[in-house]
């Protein structure tokens, strides 16, 4: 199988995990390069339904080694329960990997992310609450934990107790909060340093080899191309790189190991948190995307802003990604409504543009310019065969592959397994 990069083609959620999960029945290795537990990736079997948040989407097929690599930044405890929790519905975990150099979120970095968000007031940026800015504010400025100094009984101590008083400083001096207590962290810590200890060693060796052998190693990204730090629309992005080059970021690869590049996206948009969103519905037809796609954060639960399609953003997406092809899923969503629309371009100010705009905050308004297509009222949920869909939907199908410039590798009528299509060879 080609080493295979899973990227979100849009503002992230856009299940990513299923796709994963398809991927690696072929595949020897699946790593998880970057974000951390602001992630939520559900995948199904049968009536079981995964919600994973730190463990890649590989893990319920035993025969894949699943990697969470350096570029990740791991909450102890969420790991250590989500792995308890796994191990409870009766998944081995045996072929579970953790890199040594992944860095911590520290309890500091979760109460940071909440005080931040409070002082941005108006202007904040409606993050996950998982400590995940802090923390990689924390690993650039050369003053993070990692996951090596958590388990080696001799340093933990000395760097967590170090690092905790050092952030007591500013919690308490600069937002007047409460100060954390030093031992209490260090216990807690230990604790799960105890339970991650088995899991932890330099993975990228094993990534490596895996890629160099034509073994098949898919690289799953979390959040989305329009979150990334550098080209998504920033301030109202993630700390990560969650695009396709990301996955070279630390995993054992370099670009030239990647063979081929698959962008997933909805047959519509949704965006969690603040900012620009052109195609954002605030009326009935969002709210019918919302309910029928169940449209509710699997990390936070918040309910998630619905628009139209955007060919400028899967435009841009390709772009970034290099993307080969998109898997495009959600079909069944849009089932009942008579029209669907898919943006083409956007007037900003009195220009009209195809490419997104590099600059989102100007003030300026941005009207999504729209081509209108017809719609299908037939449940989909059913469709095995891709020449069994309703030929209203296969023309959207067709044209969003013509607006977004690359194939469209497979469409999904459902969360199930079974409910993606394949519409290429599907190697
Ligand atoms: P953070 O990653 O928690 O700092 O949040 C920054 C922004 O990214 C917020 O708008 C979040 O809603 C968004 N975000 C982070 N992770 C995800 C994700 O997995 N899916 C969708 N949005 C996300």
């Amino acid at each position: 199988m080609p080493n295979t990069v899973v990227v979100g083609a849009q503002w992230g959620d856009e299940a990513k995990g299923k796709v994963v999960d398809y991927l690696a029945q072929q595949a020897d290795v699946v790593v998880r390069y970057g974000g951390g537990a602001n992630a939520g990736h559900t995948v199904s079997a049968g009536n079981e339904v995964y919600k994973l948040h730190l463990v890649p989407s590989g893990i319920l097929h035993e025969h894949v080694t699943c990697v969470i690599a350096d570029g990740v930044v791991v909450d102890p405890r969420l790991l250590a329960e989500e792995i308890q929790g796994l191990r409870h519905r009766g998944l081995p975990l045996n072929n579970l990997r953790i890199s040594s150099r992944a860095h911590l979120i520290m309890p500091y970095h979760i109460v940071l992310d909440q005080l931040e968000e409070t002082k941005r007031g108006a202007s904040a940026i409606g993050t996950t609450a998982r400590g995940i800015g802090p923390a990689y504010a924390d690993k650039a400025s050369r003053v993070g934990i990692r996951m090596q100094d958590l388990i080696d009984d001799r340093r933990r101590d000395r760097i967590l107790g170090a690092a905790v008083d050092a952030k007591n400083e500013v919690l308490t001096r600069l937002y007047g909060a409460d100060a954390l207590d030093t031992g209490t962290v260090i216990k807690e810590y230990t604790a799960y340093a105890n339970v991650l200890r088995e899991y932890v060693c330099d993975t990228a060796p094993i990534v490596a080899a895996a890629a160099a052998n034509d073994r098949g190693v898919v690289f799953e990204g979390a959040q989305g191309t329009l979150l990334d730090l550098n080209i998504g629309t920033y301030p109202y992005v993630t700390s990560s790189h969650p695009i396709a080059g990301g996955a070279c970021l630390g995993t054992g690869i370099g670009p030239r190991a990647i063979d081929r590049v698959i962008g997933v996206a909805k047959c519509y948009t949704t965006r969690v948190g603040a900012g620009v969103f052109p195609t954002e519905l605030l009326n009935p037809t969002g709210d019918h995307i919302r309910e029928r796609g169940q449209e509710y954060g699997t990390t936070t639960g918040r309910p998630r802003r619905c628009g139209w399609l955007d060919a400028v953003v899967l435009r841009y997406a390709v772009m970034h990604n290099s993307l080969d092809a998109l898997a495009l899923g959600h079909l069944d969503v849009l089932s009942g409504l008579s029209t669907v629309n898919v943006a083409i371009g956007y007037n900003v100010g009195n220009r009209y543009v195809e490419t997104l705009p590099s600059d989102l905050n100007s003030g300026e308004t941005v009207e999504p310019v729209y081509e209108e297509l017809s719609g299908w009222s037939e449940e989909i949920t059913g469709v095995t065969r891709y020449d069994d869909l309703p030929s209203t939907c296969r023309v959207f199908v067709n044209r969003i592959q013509e607006l977004s410039g690359v194939p469209i590798w497979s469409v999904s009528v459902g969360p199930g397994r079974e409910q993606m299509i394949q519409r290429t060879d599907g190697s």
